[in-house]
């Protein structure tokens, strides 16, 4: 039998199942605690205890000051032991619902988990969302500890219900195998030591359980997988590519794809930690080197050519949102998987999960902490696999562009076709030559600013001198849009973002068929900005900042709609209740407290002539 490799749990449960002295009675039981620990556990025992004069093992694990005084669990704790027969590395995370993501970033790493009831109160909500959010994270294995069996007698009816119940529940998720133990912490029993209180059992304990699960590891023997992580070149003589191995082996000689390009090639030599060897796998960092000099970029992976991965730029996914600000379908995010990094955008929420029943809700956006099966397409095809075959090559984070916050962790769950089977067609008629017999250099003036800050009088006004000078515009205004292609969208984040996407490519079409187009949109998210701009050639988007202060804007209040916001009678107004992000590098920053509309407007048409020039 292949020797154990080292073991990956995570804990998971409350305060009140007893699990900070779960694992701590286990690891003194295991005979792994330093004795200087257990005096100081005798010390601390009498100072912060709940035993009376018997040690609280619980505060053997509770490192943080403020937790031990307030008594819970806050944050993901590694810790790491071992006994002759396996070395552990726990993860012991917290129980509570605001710490999905702590629970999350613990399963994501593990191979196993511990799940804790208390066998007096039986299965709880939270055991179900723990055991919903292992197996989402990929974990294949489970042990059920129901703890505190002393409270019910050591019987074994209850704990056998319990059981039937849990099985249930861990079937319908997903979860290969589960291993259901007795225990009662606070006296020992089952975790190292049988005790003499529950002969009916005959399964192991829960250490014997740990130390001997053989947990599969699909990676371990599937095909060579190595994202590369940088371009290793000392001097024009050497070429290497260094990562870590995903998965797999691969040997001097073995025939590689390098993906997305898809060109092939022979490995011809592998440098690791220790110097020159014949093959690389799994875990391994090394540096390979090719037999062709091929073009390769941090991001792409190498993979064994007999059975490489997919590509794709669409899929289904799993989301775990972990932004303070909710997700907003349309938003571009950075998507970073393996060492690869592409623009995403979230298409549609199929619905969200509700993480305690795991029913499946209707959802237009994502909070803090909640989960979701969404649509997301890439900007890029990308090498990937399912999650569920590779957390390296299928799980990723997504970025905000703006702040670099990490908001959310995903799981790739499968390619979507849809836009496979579409391609591009080819026009003969270009931007180009419709410009040309226009004489103009077509462009995107896009107006941002408050509402009622004077953007669709200046762009009004702009556009009839552009159209004396000769020139051939179009105005897209946003109260116009909003009465047809846009009626459909109201003011929550969502659909303003949704409401600039859309605008931002009908521009796109505009300054294609050769035309000057204004935009005259609030469009008050930095981020929608952002890709309206990015949906053109260099030189062609023109951000125009018509910045008044509110306070004018509400003295003018030509539509009443301050009034009526104030008043409460208008949810989500920009500059009220909703929020307006201030341009940080506008192409013309026009003052509407100084100027007025018309010199403002001759300032825009100037920004185009002197441009025209240029
Ligand atoms: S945007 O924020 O999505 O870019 P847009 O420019 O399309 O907004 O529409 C703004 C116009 O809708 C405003 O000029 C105003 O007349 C009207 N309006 C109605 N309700 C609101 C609201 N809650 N917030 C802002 N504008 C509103």
């Amino acid at each position: 039998m292949a020797p154990l490799t080292q073991l990956r749990l995570l804990t998971c449960g409350s305060v009140d199942d007893g699990k900070s002295t779960l694992i701590g009675r286990l690891l003194a039981d295991a005979g792994v605690v330093p004795e200087d620990l257990l005096e100081q556990l005798a010390r601390d025992s009498r100072r912060y205890g709940t035993c009376g004069d018997a040690l609280d093992y619980a505060l053997l694990l509770d490192g943080l000051q403020d937790e031990r005084e307030q008594g819970i669990t806050i944050d993901v704790a590694w810790r790491y032991f071992a006994t002759p027969r396996r070395s552990f590395i726990v993860a012991d995370c917290p129980g509570h619902e605001q710490y999905t993501r702590n629970m999350a970033t613990g399963a994501s790493a593990c191979e196993l988990a511990v799940v804790l009831v208390d066998a007096s109160a039986g299965l709880k909500t939270q055991t179900r969302r723990h055991t919903y959010i292992a197996a989402l994270l990929g974990i294949r294995h489970v042990v059920l500890a129901v703890n505190k069996m002393d409270r019910i007698g050591y019987a074994e009816e209850p704990f056998r219900a319990i059981e039937t119940e849990y099985r249930a529940l861990a079937a319908r998720l997903g979860v290969a195998q589960v291993t259901c133990v007795p225990v009662a912490a606070v006296h020992g029993d089952m975790l190292v030591r049988r005790g003499a209180r529950m002969p009916w059992y005959r399964g192991p304990t829960l250490l014997e359980h740990l130390e001997t699960v053989v947990v599969d590891d699909p990676a371990t023997t599937a095909a060579f997988r190595l994202p590369v992580q940088w371009v290793s070149r000392p001097d024009a003589g050497f070429r290497g590519y260094a990562g870590t191995v995903a998965a797999g082996t691969a040997a001097v000689g073995d025939a590689l794809v390098v993906l997305p390009s898809g060109r092939r090639t022979t490995l011809a030599r592998v440098l690791g930690a220790n110097g020159e060897t014949d093959r690389a796998g799994k875990g391994e960092a090394v540096t390979l080197v090719l037999a062709d000099e091929l073009d390769i970029a941090r991001g792409d992976v190498l993979a064994a050519a007999c059975d490489p991965p997919a590509l794709a730029d669409q899929f289904a996914a799993h989301l775990l949102w972990l932004g303070d600000a909710p997700l907003l379908p349309g938003r571009p995010y950075e998507l970073r998987v393996g060492t690869r990094s592409a623009v995403a955008q979230i298409g549609e929420i199929r619905h969200r999960v509700d993480v305690n029943t795991q029913e499946h809700l209707a959802a237009r956006r994502l909070d803090l902490n909640e989960i979701g099966e969404v649509q997301i397409s890439l900007d890029q095809a990308i090498p990937f696999e399912p999650y569920a075959v590779s957390r390296t090559l299928g799980g990723f984070i997504l970025v905000d562009r703006i702040s670099h916050a990490t908001v959310a962790a995903g799981m790739l769950d499968f390619a979507l076709r849809r836009a496979a089977n579409i391609h591009w067609q080819h026009l003969d008629v270009d931007k180009t030559v419709r410009a040309a017999l226009k004489g103009q250099r077509p462009r995107c003036l896009w107006f941002t600013g408050l509402s009622g800050a004077g953007k669709s009088t200046i762009a009004n006004a702009a556009e009839r001198r552009l159209l004396a000078l000769g020139h051939h515009t179009y105005l897209l205004d946003g109260d116009n849009i909003r009465h047809g292609l846009n009626r459909d969208l109201g003011f929550t984040d969502e659909d303003r973002v949704e409401n600039i996407r859309r605008v931002a490519e009908v521009a796109r079409l505009m300054v294609d068929a050769g035309l000057i187009v204004l935009v005259s949109f609030i469009s008050p998210f930095r981020a929608e900005r952002r890709m309206a701009r990015e949906r053109f050639a260099a030189g062609e988007f023109i951000e125009v900042f018509v910045d008044a202060p509110l306070a004018l804007c509400e003295q003018r209040d030509v539509k009443g709609l301050y009034a009526k916001a104030r008043a409460g009678q208008l949810r989500h107004f920009t500059g009220i209740d909703s929020p307006y992000e201030p341009p940080e590098a506008p192409e013309l920053h026009l003052h509407a407290d100084r100027d007025s509309a018309l010199a403002m407007a001759e300032q825009v048409v100037r920004a185009v002539l002197a441009d025209d020039r240029a």
